[in-house]
């Protein structure tokens, strides 16, 4: 009963490159079918960063433009927490990095640093700001999360799927968008689907089928031990009845890319068919009678049960997870910040009246693998002036951002990857490129000196 009430996401920033290329265009490019990225995979742009971009400019970028807007002193914050698996320094965190910025301030006593396991680092981070928050250490500040990857692969089937961006996120008490306590349905097991055991490359060894059937069964055991607990809760309260899909308005998804979501979603309400009864079943199952005597297990490869469920679940995803993909699809895999460019996305896309009251469903996946399903409260206030009606508008200009970024060829695009291999690990040098290509207030790498110590700077 001491804890602080309401703890989670007070106000979030979200940073994406300036500069993508047409999925379309890499279509043609890479000379597949048409439809193969578009309509395949779902996708229609991808960002991507230049060498003057890395991991600690990305996250320097989207803290800096939290903290001007917000116009929070830089010493109300006592915690922040790095998610990434953009590794360019095996023992130096990014976090450290991020202390420059609070240098004028004086503030040195922020706990926190960098914590990896592929996508799943973002969600891990929140969790430990949470924590502290709700534990003996909190001295009443404001935790900071910050998550940021740069999401690059070879050429070949993978490269479609790259992305790169950040979010950062301020974690307080009476948040508009409360981490619902005691509810967190979590899945570990040691998998080889995605790894970066190359430390000359910055690119991961990635078994594609692998890992699509690895994030399925995660799903599938987060939500069975999520549903678990919220009953066990309603219990306590004397309500016993299953917890299905109904009970959660929006749910969103760690986004490799955004056809896997649709699917994810269609898979939600198979978990929901397979344990409900014959008598209890709602018309929402159309469809999927054929399937009641198949165990959910083995059903990942399964290309009628796929159909069947992105029927039988379409109205559902329109309503619960479409506009949460707006981000994803414009500009890929964000690895770490992607659950949370989806969370900000579905703040973009409704008001907060709309929003007030429901409860949003969140699944977080990192290869190799960890994974966790858990949820936010959203607040009833939505009145003008509100936190929600504020955090609402603060990101209702996305939409407008990603339109302004610049739109490269794939020759063009190609052509930043083999420099961004050509200066993987290198040092001595300045990185090639025009500043006048990012969005105004970036921060850039301006030069590796021969120590590999890096220099950061801001473009007007
Ligand atoms: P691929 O070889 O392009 O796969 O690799 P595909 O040939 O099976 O095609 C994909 C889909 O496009 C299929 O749809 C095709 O039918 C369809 P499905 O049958 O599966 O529904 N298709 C077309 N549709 C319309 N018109 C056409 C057409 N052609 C084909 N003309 C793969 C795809 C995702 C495997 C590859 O891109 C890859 O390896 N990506 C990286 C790994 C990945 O994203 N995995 C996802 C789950 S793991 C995860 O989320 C973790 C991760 O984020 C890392 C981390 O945790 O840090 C990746």
């Amino acid at each position: 009963d001491t804890w602080p009430k309401d703890v989670g996401i007070l106000d979030l920033e979200v940073y994406f490159p300036a500069q993508y290329v047409d999925q379309t265009d890499l279509e043609k490019y890479n000379n597949v079918e048409a439809g193969k990225y578009t309509v395949g995979l779902g996708q229609t742009q991808m960002g991507f960063c230049s060498v003057q971009e890395d991991i600690n400019s990305l996250c320097l970028t989207v803290v800096q433009r939290l903290m001007e807007r917000t116009r929070l002193p830089w010493d109300s914050v006592g915690r922040l927490e790095v998610g990434t698996e953009t590794i360019i320094d095996k023992s130096k965190a990014v976090k450290t990095v991020l202390m420059e910025l609070f240098q004028d301030s004086g503030n040195t006593d922020i706990e926190g640093i960098d914590t990896t396991n592929a996508c799943y680092g973002g969600t891990a981070s929140l969790f430990n700001a949470a924590n502290w928050m709700e534990s003996s250490y909190w001295d009443g500040r404001y935790a900071l999360v910050v998550c940021g990857d740069i999401a690059v692969y070879p050429n070949g089937n993978a490269r479609p799927t790259g992305g790169a961006g950040a979010v950062a996120m301020l974690i307080g008490p009476n948040a508009p968008l409360a981490l619902e306590q005691g509810l967190r349905g979590t899945h570990m097991e040691n998998a080889y689907d995605f790894y970066k055991p190359n430390l000359a490359s910055e690119y991961p060894l990635v078994d594609g089928k692998l890992s699509i059937q690895c994030y399925f069964r995660a799903l599938d055991k987060c939500y069975a031990s999520y549903r678990r607990k919220i009953q066990n809760q309603w219990k306590q309260d004397g309500v016993d009845r299953p917890f299905t899909l109904d009970d959660i308005q929006y749910m969103i998804f760690h986004t490799p890319f955004c056809k896997m979501v649709q699917k994810s979603l269609g898979r939600l309400m198979f978990s929901d068919f397979l344990s409900s009864s014959s008598d209890t079943r709602n018309t929402s199952y159309k469809g999927l009678e054929a399937f009641r005597n198949l165990k959910l297990e083995d059903t990942y490869t399964n290309k009628d049960v796929d159909k069947a469920l992105l029927k039988a679940s379409l109205d559902t995803f329109n309503k619960k997870t479409r506009a949460s993909l707006y981000l994803s699809t414009h500009n890929g895999n964000m690895y770490t910040s992607s659950l949370y460019g989806c969370l900000a996305s579905l703040l973009a896309h409704h008001s907060a009246q709309d929003l007030a009251g429901s409860r949003i469903g969140a699944f977080s996946y990192g290869s190799g693998l960890a994974a966790s399903l858990f949820s936010f409260r959203v607040s009833k206030d939505a009145s003008p002036g509100s936190p929600l009606e504020k955090l609402v508008s603060s990101v209702s200009d996305l939409p407008q951002r990603l339109a302004s970024r610049r739109r490269m060829s794939p020759e063009e695009f190609t052509e930043v990857m083999n420099q961004r291999e050509q200066f993987y690990h290198k040092s001595n040098f300045s990185p090639p490129g025009d500043i006048n290509n990012l969005f105004p207030g970036t921060w850039y790498l301006e030069r590796v000196d021969e120590m590999h110590r890096r220099k950061y700077a801001r473009r007007p």
